[in-house]
């Protein structure tokens, strides 16, 4: 199993989402006999915003494409060639004011590319290129967003990772959203850990599980 893993709290070794993947990949990591894993920092390494070269070079066919345009389109055409390349998606990341933080953004940004990640069929259809990928988001955020509390209709994280991923195909993805982090007593904090943890055991054992049936 070829994984990608790909952590964005800028919070380096205090980061808990960072520590919830590492866990993660650590109880997978032992349990599967053949695996690899490309990681990638997008706090450290922010990929590019979207330019206005670049937002004329994707919609531009390959072959008619400048030698500026395709020097532009580097880092995009790398980032979709890792995920592409990819069996599994391992993203981490904190709540920032609602939402996915910037950086995992513009890691999106990247990704979503008409005839790379998604192809239009000639009667107008949308087929997402992720379509085989095991996908699981593991988030973070200092409240509680759960559904059915007061502040669940905020949650605008979710919708948009399941938009952008769903676009590119990814009709299941997991979810692990150790919640809430910060704004609650020790005791909250200490069993929304958990609960996170218990959860990425079970998506470990149902991975493990997954790739031993394939192999
Ligand atoms: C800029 C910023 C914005 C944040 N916005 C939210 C938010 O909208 N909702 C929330 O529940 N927590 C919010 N938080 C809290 C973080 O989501 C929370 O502390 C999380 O556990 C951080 O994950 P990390 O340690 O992996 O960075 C915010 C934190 C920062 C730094």
């Amino acid at each position: 199993m070829k994984l990608l893993h790909v952590d964005a709290s800028p919070r380096g070794e205090n980061s808990n989402s960072r520590m919830l993947s590492r866990y993660f990949l650590d109880r997978l990591s032992g349990r599967l006999s053949d695996h690899s894993i490309d990681y990638l920092d997008v706090a450290a390494e922010p990929p590019p915003h979207p330019t206005a070269l670049f937002t004329r070079a994707i919609y531009t066919p390959p072959a008619e494409r400048t030698p500026e345009m395709v020097a532009e389109l580097k880092i995009s055409d790398d980032l979709c060639r890792r995920v592409l390349v990819a069996d599994a998606l391992v993203f981490a990341m904190p709540m920032h004011n609602f939402t996915i933080p910037s950086t995992f953004k513009a890691f999106v940004d990247n990704l979503v590319r008409a005839g790379v990640t998604y192809v239009v069929t000639d009667d107008g259809r949308y087929i997402g290129q992720l379509n085989r990928h095991k996908v699981l988001f593991i988030t973070s955020r200092g409240g509680d967003l759960r559904p059915g509390g007061q502040l669940a209709h905020m949650d605008a994280l979710t919708h948009a990772l399941r938009a952008a991923f769903g676009f590119m195909g990814v009709s299941e993805p997991e979810f692990v959203d150790a919640q809430p982090m910060q704004f609650a007593d020790h005791t909250a904090r200490k069993a929304a850990l958990s609960k996170a943890m218990a959860d990425l055991d079970a998506v470990a054992n149902d991975w493990v599980a997954a790739s031993s049936t394939a192999a």
